[in-house]
């Protein structure tokens, strides 16, 4: 089955007036996710730790007739949060909606073989950084009685993967983090919602696939297809929209009905007790979780 071909659901206007923040905006779902708000009306704050990637979002959002400013910024270090922020009021007005996108997959390995460096790593940018960027816009939030924070999980926090720990405890972290926050900041008027992507042509995956002339690929899922960045970033929309209204503290599955299609996970037996010394008999069959550059996100579902 075929992505839809129109370009954008018509959902000009949802976000007029509203003010967004973006992380990891400079490329995969999170560009997506500012140029798609962007279309909806909103000005967007597209935080980047890579300079070029900000600025090449914040020229598709301004050529296309949209508000952007580029902020550069390291969002696993603590002083460069308030930092960023503080960026995105003055140069844009009080944040409405946050979208804690940006993460660090890590590499593939066995969970033996993770170390306690990487593990903090990890989790500073995902877990952490979310949590503490929604602490950041919570307060202004709260004076106005409203908000939105969307935070990106995926779908590996229901079903995890082998040799992917850090990335897999941080998403379900997420997924936690999120109800807790609902809990605490929906009686102020901020709802908050996770967005689970799984199996999404992003990076140099979707670069292979739209190159090859088929741009979502075939993937085990219940559509037979791959995801597309926009197709996760019109769901992001729509959960900051009005039209959102009465939903929060829920967990949005944007897969495909990856998690539903029984497939077998290429990975399930391996990695364990891999080491990069180990026999050959441990490797996942050929062609499984192709990479996809620095998203590390595979065809099999997992990101
Ligand atoms: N692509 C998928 O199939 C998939 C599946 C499930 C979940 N997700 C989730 O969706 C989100 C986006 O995934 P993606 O595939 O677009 O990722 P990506 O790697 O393509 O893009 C991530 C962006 O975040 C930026 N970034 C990383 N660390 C940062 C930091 N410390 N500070 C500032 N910027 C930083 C990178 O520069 C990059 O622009 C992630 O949270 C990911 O876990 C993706």
């Amino acid at each position: 089955m075929s992505p839809p071909d129109t370009p954008a659901p018509s959902m000009a206007g949802w976000l007029d007036g509203r003010v967004a923040l973006v992380t990891g905006a400079g490329g995969g779902i999170g560009a997506a996710v500012a140029r798609r708000l962007a279309a909806a009306g909103a000005s967007v704050g597209v935080v980047d730790r890579d300079a070029t990637t900000a600025e090449s979002t914040v020229r598709a959002i301004t050529a296309a007739g949209g508000q952007a400013l580029a902020v550069v910024a390291d969002i696993a270090r603590p002083s460069e949060r308030n930092r960023l922020v503080e960026e995105v009021t003055d140069g844009l007005g009080g944040v409405d909606i946050l979208v804690n996108n940006a993460a660090d997959h890590g590499s593939r390995h066995g969970f033996l073989d993770v170390t306690e460096e990487e593990w903090e790593r990890i989790v500073a940018t995902n877990l952490t950084a979310t949590a503490f960027l929604s602490q950041a816009v919570a307060p202004a939030m709260t004076a106005r009685g409203r908000g939105v924070v969307i935070n990106l999980a995926a779908i590996q926090a229901m079903l995890p993967v082998a040799t992917y720990v850090s990335y897999v405890a941080t998403k379900g972290g997420i997924v936690s983090l999120t109800r807790a926050l609902a809990v605490e900041l929906s009686p102020h008027g901020i709802r908050v919602n996770a967005v689970a992507p799984g199996a999404i042509a992003s990076g140099s995956t979707a670069n292979a696939l739209a190159a090859s002339g088929d741009p979502t690929g075939s993937a085990p899922t219940l559509l037979g297809r791959m995801g597309t960045v926009e197709e996760v970033a019109d769901v992001c929309v729509f959960l900051a929209s009005d039209a959102a209204s009465f939903v929060t503290g829920a967990v949005l599955v944007v897969d495909g009905g990856r998690s539903l299609s029984r497939a077998p996970d290429p990975f399930a037996t391996f990695g364990v007790l891999a080491r990069p010394d180990a026999p050959a008999s441990g490797s996942p069959p050929p062609g499984a979780g192709r990479q996809t550059g620095s998203t590390g996100a595979h065809v099999d579902g997992s990101s």
